[in-house]
């Protein structure tokens, strides 16, 4: 199925619209253009004969005149790709139909019809993995946003809330389990019982991005969870055979979220039956289906042999995120897919509230940073720059973005900081109990935190509509004793939006005594001017800044300060982040100063000294636990320092920080082997003293690699066979891969015979490839296309090898532009395959603007040869046009 559409002509005639192709712009829609459909649908019948190339689906719509909407002769029914076999209008012919593009439009006069219509589709040719189609002999659906029109024709649209009702019938032998949304109410089997049926009824009406399917051979591992209000909900982790004694985490992460859900949120399950199916190929992570979870393979099945600490965090994080959609999500849906943030930041949110308190709070605060300051801040800062509800798209599955999810949370979390937990909560309370059962919208989510926690968010709602990362100054001055503080903030300006306006931002502050090492409170100070000042008196000293603790606000600061201001706040601010804060911007600053040619020898050996010197007192601070002691020890990312430039340059950022890691692995080498010995001590749990003891391990390794190759590769290697579980396995092989050394190529080749045939771990093998540091990446991954487990058909394999690849500097910015090239020539060929898989690559080519001009000229060849391509999708043709844009 392709789909690449045919423009309609002005008749809506579909033959005549089939004229050769012209690569035109798909059709930009517009937020400010929504209008509720004309039509409502309360009941949807579906009837599935299932099989692998073929399916037929009979659907029964009951349709009837929406009253609050405008009247229409027609109603119109999403389709893409899809061939009718038959369409009655109350059991008879309809007065009139056409085809519009793919939709299908049927004529209505009367207020309530009855339409019945058959389609046939060939899910095992469904290569785009959304709609229905088929993953090594299974079928299953993915519906978000707009997979459910190449089922069947409906109105696709989230404010379409119908009750379905489902039966699905086929080979027993072929599909042993049938699920669907809802419960299953009946079953049976031919007369001659090669083929069996299960009909399916959801009470709870959905719009269809909500709907879900899955026919096939799964095993179940099965519990059960009591609600606080007393029902009992069966739950189930559905997998293949032979995967079941990996979804114990999985099974366990479920009850917990349904637990914290009722603590926290005050929210309670609705269903009888809870499942949960694992797929291998899927395009994104999971998908929040009523009652009918499905998630890719790699959000479910772990044990500590095959998964990582991180694996496990994960799973736990995107079990949590799909199960709290129940309520932000289904209970209470987007009126239009510009509305998006208002269930995917919010629930972002919840997921990290949740692992906070099911792990390490202040550690899991700066992950999320971590990831919104490399993904997001980037992404503000481009090309593809978007408000969290954006106002236009030509293609909503490039909008699952960082902006829409972790920046939406991020908006959410101020309100929450700004109302306090308790006020919140009352928000929160009433934006459920307002629109349980509706379509909502942003607007209505920020006006019910008004009225349940007192605040004016008048001009926080600019937080919605404006895109860009704002930068704020602050500047600390003293005087007699008063200490002033003045905040300037500018946000800068993103496609179509030149000229914005300030908005507040949420700071918590504290100034800390230099002697005392202590301070007198924090304060909650909001700036909602350009500029404000702020004084506070008391201080016979100048204090010290501590600012955006917890990072309260989403903002890049510039603040004066010197180092050894930051020295000291990386010793002892206890704020947590904002003693990492200090750490990073120590390293940052450095780097950033060197690669600009800013310091001379003399600065530059201080700096190094006094980095030095911060990070030793962090190994040596035995308050701390691992896993926060591993984040202090981290240096920053090659794209967070090159963020901090106007035109960076790649190769002398990546030498600079490789430089920095020498510097200090070398004069931190006793410390850290010391440490290192410590926590080699520490015997294997999930523990979080294990956990750290695994991170702070891989970490002294890293350094090592860089300082001294050949112990470190010493090291790695017996790190590498004496593990006992995947962490310590990984992160060994991860530095080994970087390394030109004979351990390398024994342990690459041990891997991959130890674990071949689990699609996880083959993947994690070719991803440690794609990132390693090796000066010979590049040859390393145009080697592991033609690896006969390269599979471009599964997006975990594709993302596993080049998503790896684009996010390591050191080869997708190699100098002679082969990375840029690569990844091009993978766009393209993979387009016609999987568009929404192929389009998430663009975005790396797109950053050109803000790197140096030799790499920035080929970074635009390549995009402009994927845009000259004679056919692109909806997604690769939105993505590309504006990267050049
Ligand atoms: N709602 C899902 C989640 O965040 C993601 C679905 C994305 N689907 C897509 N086609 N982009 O959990
Ligand atoms: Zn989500």
């Amino acid at each position: 199925m392709d789909i690449a559409r045919t423009p309609a002509t002005p008749d809506g005639n579909p033959e005549m619209a089939d004229a050769a192709y012209e690569p035109k712009a798909p059709p930009e829609i517009r937020r400010s253009d929504y209008a509720p459909f004309p039509w409502l649908v309360p009941t949807t019948r579906l009837e599935f004969e299932l099989g692998l190339e073929r399916t037929r689906v009979t659907a029964r719509l009951d349709v009837e005149r929406n009253p609050v909407a405008a009247v229409s002769p027609t109603i119109r029914l999403n389709g893409d790709g899809l061939e009718l076999a038959s369409l009655t209008c109350d059991g008879g012919e309809p007065e009139g139909r056409m085809m519009d593009g793919d939709d299908l439009l049927v004529t209505l006069s009367g207020d309530r019809h009855v339409l019945e219509i058959v389609t046939e589709i060939d899910p095992s040719a469904n290569s785009q993995l959304m709609g229905l189609y088929a993953s090594g002999g299974m079928l299953c659906t993915q519906c978000e946003a707009e997979g459910f029109r190449r089922i069947t024709f409906f109105p696709d649209r989230p404010d379409v809330l119908s009750t379905y009702s489902v039966r699905m019938s086929g080979a027993k032998a072929q599909f042993p389990v049938l699920l669907c949304n809802g419960n299953r109410v009946d079953s049976g089997e031919s007369a001659d019982g090669g083929d069996h049926w299960a009909e399916w009824h959801d009470p709870w009406p959905k719009p269809s991005y909500l709907f879900a399917l899955v026919a096939g051979d799964l095993v179940a591992r099965s519990d059960s969870f009591t609600t606080m209000g007393g029902r009992d909900v069966e739950l189930n982790v559905y997998v293949r055979d032979g995967d079941l004694d990996r979804t114990e985490h999985a099974m366990e992460s479920l009850k917990r979220s349904m637990k914290w859900d009722e603590e926290v949120f005050g929210r309670e399950y609705d269903l009888d039956l809870f499942n949960i199916v694992a797929v291998s190929d899927f395009n994104m992570g999971a998908m929040e289906n009523k009652g009918l979870n499905i998630f890719n393979t790699k959000y479910v099945l772990a044990d500590t042999e095959t998964a990582t600490d991180g694996d496990y965090d994960g799973i736990e994080g995107v079990i949590g995120h799909e199960y709290f959609h129940n309520w932000s999500g289904n209970r209470v849906t987007c009126r239009d897919w510009f509305q998006l943030s208002l269930k995917e930041g919010f629930t972002v949110l919840r997921d990290q509230l949740f692992s906070a308190d099911m792990g390490s709070e202040p550690v899991k605060r700066i992950e999320d940073v971590r990831i919104l300051r490399g993904v997001q801040f980037p992404e503000d800062s481009g090309p593809l720059a978007h408000p969290i509800r954006p106002d236009s798209y030509r293609e909503i599955s490039n909008f699952y973005t960082a902006t829409v999810y972790n920046k939406g949370a991020e908006v959410i979390r101020m309100m929450r900081t700004m109302a306090g937990e308790k006020a919140f909560r009352r928000g929160t309370d009433l934006y459920f109990k307002r629109h349980d059962g509706e379509a909502a919208t942003c607007e209505d989510f920020v006006r019910a935190m008004e009225d349940g926690t007192g605040l004016d968010l008048e001009q926080f709602r600019l937080w919605y509509s404006q895109a860009g990362t704002p930068k704020v100054a602050a500047t600390l001055s003293h005087d007699g004793d008063v200490a002033t503080l003045k905040l300037t903030q500018t946000v800068p300006p993103t496609p179509g939006q030149p000229d914005k306006k300030p908005m507040p931002i949420p700071f918590r502050v504290a100034l800390f005594d230099r002697k005392a090492g202590t301070h007198s409170g924090e304060q909650l100070l909001v700036l909602d001017r350009a500029s404000a000042e702020f004084t506070f008196e008391g201080f016979a000293h100048k204090p010290v800044l501590s600012i955006n603790r917890g990072f309260s606000a989403p903002v890049s600061i510039e603040r004066d300060v010197s180092r050894e201001e930051l020295v000291f706040l990386a010793a002892r601010d206890d704020d947590p982040f904002a003693r990492y804060e200090a750490m990073q911007e120590l390293m940052t600053g450095y780097l950033v100063g060197s690669v600009s040619g800013d310091l001379d020898e003399s600065e530059s050996e201080a700096a190094r000294g006094d980095i030095a010197e911060a990070l030793k007192a962090v190994v040596e601070d035995d308050q701390l636990d691992d896993l926060m002691r591993g984040e202090l020890l981290m240096m920053p990312s090659q794209s967070y320092i090159g963020e901090q430039m106007l035109v960076a340059d790649p190769g002398a950022i990546h030498v600079a920080r490789e430089a920095l890691k020498t510097d200090l692995g070398t004069r931190l080498g006793e410390a850290l082997h010391r440490l290192y010995d410590r926590a080699a001590q520490v015997p294997f749990s999930l523990d979080a003293e294990a956990k750290g003891a695994r991170k702070i391990k891989t970490l002294v390794l890293s350094y090592a690699a860089a300082s001294d190759p050949a112990k470190a590769a010493e090291l790695a290697a017996s790190q590498y066979d004496r593990a006992d579980n995947m962490t310590d396995r990984q992160g060994a092989l991860m530095v080994l891969a970087g390394l030109d050394s004979a351990e390398r190529t024994a342990r690459l080749l041990d891997f991959y015979n130890r674990y071949r045939g689990n699609a996880l771990v083959v993947d994690k093998w070719f991803a440690l490839q794609a990132s390693s540091l090796h000066p010979q990446v590049v040859a390393h991954v145009e080697a592991l296309r033609s690896h006969p487990d390269f599979n471009l058909r599964n997006p975990n394999r594709v993302r596993s090898l080049y998503m790896a690849f684009a996010a390591n500097p050191a080869g997708f910015h190699a100098a002679d532009g082969a990375g840029y090239r690569m990844i091009a020539d993978l766009v393209l060929e993979l387009d016609p395959i999987n568009a929404q898989t192929a389009a998430r690559f663009v975005p790396s080519l797109g950053r050109w603007r803000r790197i140096e001009e030799k790499r920035a000229a080929m970074m635009r060849d390549a995009l402009e040869r994927i845009a000259r391509a004679p056919k692109l999708s909806r997604d690769t043709f939105e993505q590309v046009t504006r990267s050049l844009g």
